[in-house]
């Protein structure tokens, strides 16, 4: 099981395999800072990521062997178990050998963790002597070490790791595990500001429809494209030759960042549920999202969170009321793109676009006289053929409640 759980954990140290026996669950660690010499890094300290320890971490260049070395005081000779923490923003993983007191012992796989500000810490064992011992980190390809936070140094092997045990089941959650669904979208997605009448979004009055066990987190904001939903305030107004809006510096926003936060972010078994594609069709940069950039972002966001533990779902935008004579008519772009993006990521797609004008067909919204005051157009829209009034908002939740359930999505074991 033990051998099994490294094997997991993307790190084969061969020299330890027979070592690895025996219990450390209570040692404490020693932390020793990237930044803080006798630490060395052929680099630069940095701190221009936050959530790193201390007072900065090592940025090594980005070349082969670029390292950074830490030297450990081990209290008697024998295995040991290392944690580093890092940070890879990149999408390739930043593979680097581990080299103890000059010999190399095994690689650790680094890989993305989604943003250079979502830190990650990877385990290793190795066996050391008394006293001082380095540990170098020596990276095998050109793109050089992720972003090095610390190294922590706890005597004897790691302890019972979590792959031991049964693994968490993703097909059917528990209906007593807590769950958190996150909400990412624009304003029909969103909390109304300040207590205001309208817009109310269908993920203020989401939660109704399930047990206690389920928190809704709504961080969809009004106005947002998917892409300055994810980049605030660095989408700029200029146009890149490639058609999309540039992005400087390309640094998340404080809302993505958050979901990304290995602590008090999405968490293993956790939803997201995403839903823009009614702002991104802005011919103008900041809001204008190109075709294929929408479905890369959607693409990057779902495998953040499965990353995570969590299980995206996507949403096409709900319809705006349209109406071509008594039937109600779909209005939407990026229909296609979020289809192929749940399609390439097995990703589900709840049609909410269809589903939308679906139900002002049942509420019999058309035709309409283009009173928003009275009626029952009146009452479900604000005064504006897009935005819900709270009566609206509820009743657009519950189609997305019952297409969990139609579509067979385990969060549906949560609703009443
Ligand atoms: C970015 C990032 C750095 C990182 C570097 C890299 O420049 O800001 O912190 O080290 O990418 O790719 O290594
Ligand atoms: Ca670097």
């Amino acid at each position: 099981m033990r051998l099994r759980s490294f094997l997991v954990a993307g790190t084969v140290i061969a020299a330890t395999v027979t070592a690895l026996t025996g219990n450390a669950a209570t040692a404490a660690a020693t932390r020793f800072e990237a930044e803080a010499a006798p630490a060395v890094c052929t680099g630069t300290i940095d701190s221009n990521h936050a959530g790193y320890s201390g007072s900065g971490f090592c940025n090594g260049s980005n070349a082969v062997g670029a390292y950074v070395q830490f030297t450990v005081t081990a209290a008697s000779a024998g295995v040991a178990t290392l944690g580093v923490r890092f940070a890879n923003g990149a999408t390739a993983g930043r593979p680097a050998d581990v080299l103890v007191n000059g010999a190399r012992v095994g690689t650790a796989a680094f890989a993305g963790t989604g943003a250079w500000t979502t830190w990650s810490t990877t385990t290793l064992t190795a066996t050391l002597n008394a006293g001082s011992n380095t540990v170098r980190l020596s990276p095998t390809t050109a793109d050089g070490l992720p972003n090095v936070d610390y190294l922590e140094l706890t005597a004897g092997p790691a302890p019972s790791p979590t792959p031991c045990a049964p693994p968490p089941s993703s097909s059917s959650p528990s209906p007593q595990a807590r769950v958190t669904v996150w909400l990412a979208g624009d304003s029909t997605v969103a909390d109304p500001s300040g207590g205001a009448v309208c817009p109310v979004g269908w993920g203020n009055q989401f939660a109704q429809y399930f047990t206690g066990n389920v928190t809704v987190r709504n961080s969809a904001v009004g106005g947002r494209s998917i892409q300055t939903w994810l980049y605030d305030p660095n989408v700029t107004s200029a146009t890149g030759p490639a058609g999309e809006c540039v992005i400087n510096p390309a640094t998340y926003s404080t809302r993505w960042q958050a979901m990304l936060d290995p602590a008090t972010g999405l968490q293993r078994g956790d939803y997201l549920l995403i839903q823009f594609g009614i702002n991104d069709g802005s011919s103008t940069c900041p809001r204008h999202v190109g075709s294929a950039r929408y479905q890369q972002l959607l693409s990057m966001m779902a495998d953040a969170a499965k990353a995570r533990g969590a299980h995206p779902v996507f949403l096409t935008p709900a319809a705006a009321l349209t109406c071509s004579g008594s039937t109600a008519v779909g209005n939407r772009g990026f229909i296609t793109e979020t289809n192929a993006a749940g399609s390439a990521g097995a990703v589900p797609v709840i049609d909410l676009h269809r589903l939308s004008y679906t139900l002002y067909n049942s509420l019999r919204l058309c035709p309409f006289n283009g009173d928003y005051g009275a009626g029952p157009a009146g009452a479900f829209f604000c005064n504006d053929h897009t935005h819900f009034e709270t009566a609206g908002a509820t009743q657009i939740a519950g189609v997305i409640a019952k297409a969990l359930r139609d579509q067979q999505i385990p969060l549906a074991a949560y609703l009443q």
